[in-house]
This record gives structure tokens, sequence and C-alpha cells, in this order.
């Protein structure tokens, strides 16, 4: 879909689409630094080709209307600017809505309503971030239509520091800040490699040559997600506890390297939370090892580093699952494959893979046909490059 798509469904449901405007936020995938986010590690996310789209047009009064291509059949939903609280009822649109609404608390001046549609042509609920999507698409939208002059650098930091407020706050997801530094600070061909305790960053390059990125998603349906989540990081949590208390000199699990960590170890009283801390600290190694690997074109280092990274959530972390290891076993079986993991939260979602381009659609084959044959379902695949980050379009 392009701008005129969205333009288009804006015509058919509010009449006349003049004088709106046309935004655009994609999702990202993780190359490598899972659940490290949270625990004051590194990550290494890129935005991906498809996302969210967004027409919008203010109003002048205080009603915002939202329609959504993707669920027509909640029709639009309506709220005024005064009336800001979540509503279960209002499914979707509370996401744009506390955006609205987080922007206002935060000061901006957001004073009228708005119409607006949004469709996207991504897979929501994958571990694609759709959720950071829509909701930077919005902040996007919000600072063209408002003059915000949130557009440069500095202001989509911004723009993600608040997003990461409406997840948790608005939302009630207690996710880290990696998603929508991606997808607002992406760049086309390019990671975000980011410190996630200091806000630092810096853009490597994919150049993977011959090889490509396949993402697969499991297509499982992910209903316990934000428990699960919010459970591993109470687990982290604790560990941080009881190292802290042990004379640890540090403020979050990924200040450790992993030579001290096996020094402190024995600290962290329960088994469980210690092989929790021990994926965050040897991941955070990994995401330093990868930028490395891929800075000096040793794609198979790379590819051995996710590896390594899908054993470590499958043994220590435990947030794969039997549809996300059948996606990274399969593809390790698999000769033109150089590496595969699962990316994003896990528990279903998504899992990615170094694939040999000439082989992407032979490898595609194998994996797609094992899969529904052992898990009675089919996975699906994307062939997406790294992309630029939300914008108006
Ligand atoms: C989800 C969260 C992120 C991050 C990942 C795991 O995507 O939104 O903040 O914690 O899980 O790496």
């Amino acid at each position: 879909m392009d701008s005129c798509g969205i333009l288009a469904l804006f015509d058919k449901v509010y009449g006349r689409s003049e004088g709106a405007e046309a935004f655009f936020a994609p999702g990202r995938v993780n190359l490598i630094g899972e659940h490290t986010d949270y625990n004051g590690g590194h990550v290494l996310p890129c935005a991906l080709t498809f996302g969210t789209y967004i027409a919008a047009r203010r109003r002048t009064d205080g009603w915002v209307r939202c329609f959504s291509g993707n669920y027509p059949e909640t029709g639009v939903v309506r709220f005024e600017l005064e009336e800001m609280a979540n509503d279960p009822r209002h499914g979707w649109a509370n996401y744009p809505k506390g955006v609205v609404r987080v922007f206002r608390d935060n000061g901006f001046p957001v004073d009228s309503g708005l119409d607006m549609v949004v469709r996207g042509d991504m897979p929501s609920g994958a571990g694609l971030s759709s959720s950071a999507s829509i909701e930077m698409a919005t902040a996007v939208m919000l600072s063209s239509l408002f003059s915000l002059g949130l557009e440069d650098e500095e202001g989509r930091v911004r723009m993600a520091l608040l997003c990461k407020d409406v997840e948790n706050g608005f939302i009630g997801v207690n996710s880290g800040i990696m998603d929508q530094f991606a997808v607002a600070l992406g760049r086309a061909g390019t990671a975000l490699f980011l410190d996630c305790a200091t806000l630092e960053r810096r853009y490597v390059p994919v150049d993977l040559g011959e090889y490509e990125i396949v993402v697969m998603n499991t297509n499982k349906s992910r209903m316990l997600v934000e428990s699960k989540y919010n459970e591993r990081r109470s687990e982290c949590e604790q560990a941080l506890a009881d190292l802290r208390r042990a004379g640890a000199p540090i403020s979050s699990l990924c200040d450790l390297s992993a030579g001290e960590f096996f020094g402190w170890e024995d600290a962290v009283a329960d088994p469980v939370c210690r092989r929790r801390a021990r994926h965050a600290v040897l991941e955070n190694g990994r995401v330093l090892a990868a930028v490395d690997a891929l800075t000096s074109g040793r794609i198979d280092d790379f590819g051995r580093l996710l590896n390594e990274s899908h054993l470590s959530l499958q043994f220590d972390y435990e947030t794969t699952g039997r549809e996300l290891d059948c996606l990274a076993e399969l593809s390790w079986q698999r000769e033109e494959c150089l590496g595969a993991r699962m990316t994003g939260a896990g528990f279903g979602g998504a899992a990615l893979a170094v694939v040999r381009r000439d082989g992407a659609a032979e490898f595609i084959r194998f994996v797609g046909e094992r899969y529904g044959r052992y898990i009675g379902y089919d996975c699906a695949f994307y062939r997406s490059v790294a992309a630029d980050g939300a914008r108006r379009l």
C-alpha cells in the first residue's frame, strides 16, 4: 500500500480526503539482543518494509474518530479529547488514543479533534511490533498536523519515549524501549545498535552479501505473552536484587561481563532466576560480537551467534516453545542457512533466518512444508529488507 491507498480509504470512510495527510511507520525485526533492553543491555533491530499507514485530518471540534481497515467490524470508534481513558471496547483504537492522551499530558498542544483511518500491511501479534508501529505512526501524524516539530533526530527520540509511556502506562504492557526506538529511528540498509542503558546508538550496515534475512511467523496465537513477559522481567529483577545484595556494583544485569557474571552467579539464590540472568548477560555479549562480525563481513560468525541466541532463549530464558523451536531447528538443517533464532518477546511470534539468496525459495518450501506437517497449521514467510523509520508520506 502507499499514500494513495490510505487516502482512498479515508475518502471511503469520511467522504472527501481533501486536506488529509498520509503517514507510515514500519514494524521491526530484532537481529539479536533479546530480552536485554529492560536489563540495561544492547539490541540490534532493523525497521521493516511493512508496517502501519495512517491518513488523518484535523477537525474543528474536540472529537477524535478512528477507523481501521484491518478491523472494519469495529466501525468508526469515537472519543472526545477530554475523555481519554483506556476503554477495552475500543480495542485497537486504544493505541492512537493512548498516544493522543500522552502527548496532551506532556503539554503538547494537540488541541483539536481528528478524523483518521489506519491500515497495516503487517501481521499483528507476530512479534514484529505492530503496536509500536501504530503508536509511532500516530506520533508522527500528531507532530505534523499540530506542528509539534518532532521530526528531527531528537524529536524522534522524544516520540519514541512517549510511545513507550503509552505502551507501559496506557496499554499496560511492561515492555522495554527497543521497539519504539527501532520504529522511530530505523534507517534503510542498517540495523540500530542501541545501548538501552544510555540510549547511545549507531547504525550498523546490514550487508549480508549473497545472504538475506527471511522472517518466519509461527502464526501461533500469543495468549499468554504479556503475563509470561512480565514474569521474565520480575525474575531478572530478583536476580539483580540478589547480586546487589551480595555486593555486585551494578545497576542492571547487563553491567556485568560474562566473566564477571560467572564470578557472582552463586549469589543468585533461585536457579531459575540465575539462568534468566545468565541469558541476559551472555546475550548482551553476543550483540557486541554480532556487530563486530557484521562490520567485518564475517556473516558465518553472525549466523552462529543467532543460533547461540536461540539456544539460550530456549534453555535459559525459556521463551521459545514448540513452534519457534520447530522453525529454528528446521532452518538449522538447511545448508543454505547460516543461522536462525526467535525474535521479539517469544512465546510464539516470529523467528528469523539468514539464508543464501539463491536458496531462499527452496528454504521456504522446505521449512514451510515440514512446519505445517509437525505443528498442524502453516507458518508465513516475509523477505523484507532493513528499511526507514516512521515518516510522513
Ligand atoms: C518485546 C518488547 C521489547 C523487548 C522484546 C524482547 O518486543 O516490547 O521491549 O523486551 O520483547 O527482546
